[in-house]
């Protein structure tokens, strides 16, 4: 039987400690390359970093566990790793993905894949009739966030899993907002899950990372080719860092979450916000798929004010709560998504989307939830 997610955020599948000095943590095997004994022969396994390493494989592993995946790649970013999951598909293939993605997923989409001659539809996958309707006989994959960054919309991934394999296409799905802590897409019928290992999973804010976790090992070793090939995975230093940061995953989610409840009801009482984007609240349109899909609600609150001095006013004024691009880390962030993550979405898709000067993008911390409290209440309260 498997362990519990708690113990394998901090010991992996396999409880490792290191031949010879069974040093407890991991160390980080800060090489380039590995010594052969002689011609065809590797007593190690590992031939050159950029393919392997050491401490980048216990990462991997970790992430496959967590995730019920097959295989993990680690990346530099999660752009690195977004970027190699739409490498893995052709000229004249379309991919379906969700409307309201992450900024940087959009300009990849527009900047790059299209010019790869990828036809890339943006749907409303909330709805999954929508997204029937716009499969095509050279629909290859479907590409969602759930919830989504940074309206919170909810998509039903089993829902999606069902369309894209009747269809004979692939699911991806980009699991930062909520992490393998509280969401596994792979056991609702999933292809990939992609993380920003960046937030969450390292969650301290002081490293770049991603991961693109395959359900089928077939398709693991395609991506690991494309990572090899490309030479954009994950560096050992960083990779021990997030090995570190996962380790606190579980006691992180729990108290954010429980600091971002609190946080999302106070939000609902102020006056001077308009609507609460949390999908923890039972009036959020996602609740229920949500509650159906996941073991939780997660951080993350979008929420508009009254007016766009008022954002400005809280993005000026916050002490406690940092302004600053990212999210999923021990400091509260709060972020202007019109230029700080969407600038590159059009605006009148944000307009669509609701992206608008009045949106603010708040990623809750860890701090005692009476401070971010009265951080906020001052802020709203100052010149
Ligand atoms: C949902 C989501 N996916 C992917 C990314 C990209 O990750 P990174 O900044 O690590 O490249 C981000 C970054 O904010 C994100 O929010």
């Amino acid at each position: 039987m498997k362990n519990s997610l708690e113990t394998r955020c901090i010991h992996g599948d396999t409880h490792k400690y290191q031949e010879g000095s069974r040093a407890i943590s991991i160390p980080i095997y800060q090489t380039a390359s590995f010594s052969h004994v002689e011609l065809g022969h590797n007593t190690s396994g590992f031939d050159y970093t950029r393919e392997s390493n050491p401490t980048r494989q216990h990462l991997e592993e970790t992430v496959s566990s967590l995730e019920g995946a097959a295989d993990t790649t680690a990346f530099s970013s999660g752009m690195a790793a977004i970027t190699a999951f739409f490498e893995l598909f052709h000229p004249g293939d379309q991919i379906i993905c969700s409307e309201d993605l992450y900024g940087g997923t959009v300009r990849l989409l527009h900047n790059v894949e299209e010019k790869n001659g990828l036809t890339i539809s943006f749907v409303d996958t909330t709805n999954p009739d929508k997204v029937e309707a716009a499969i095509t006989p050279e629909t290859r994959a479907i590409y969602i966030e759930t919830p989504s960054n940074p309206m919170m919309n909810v998509t039903d991934i089993r829902a999606c899993a069902e369309l894209a394999h009747r269809h004979g296409a692939l699911l991806a799905v980009d699991n930062t907002f909520l992490s393998p802590y509280w969401q596994n897409p792979i056991a609702l019928g999933a292809d990939f899950v992609l993380h920003s290992g960046t937030k969450f999973l390292a969650g301290h804010n002081d490293t770049i990372a991603g991961f693109l976790s395959s359900a089928d090992p077939q398709w693991g070793a395609k991506v690991r080719l494309i990572a090899k090939t490309v030479g954009n995975t994950l560096a050992p230093f960083d990779s021990w860092l997030v090995l570190r940061g996962i380790k606190t995953l579980s006691v992180r989610m729990e108290r954010q979450q429980e600091n971002a409840e609190a946080l999302a009801e106070w939000l609902l009482k102020n006056p001077h916000v308009s609507h609460v984007y949390y999908i923890g609240l039972k009036d959020h349109p996602g609740f229920a798929v949500n509650s159906a899909q996941s073991r939780g609600a997660g951080s993350m609150i979008s929420f508009s004010v009254d007016s766009k001095e008022t954002a400005l006013k809280l993005l000026k004024n916050v002490k406690v709560i940092t302004f600053a691009e990212s999210l999923g880390g021990t400091e509260s962030l709060l972020t202007y998504p019109v230029l700080q993550t969407h600038p590159d979405v059009p605006k009148e898709v944000r307009e669509h989307l609701g992206i608008t000067e009045t949106l603010l993008r708040l990623s809750v911390g860890l701090e005692g939830v009476e401070d971010l409290i009265a951080d906020l209440e001052q802020a709203l309260e100052g010149e």
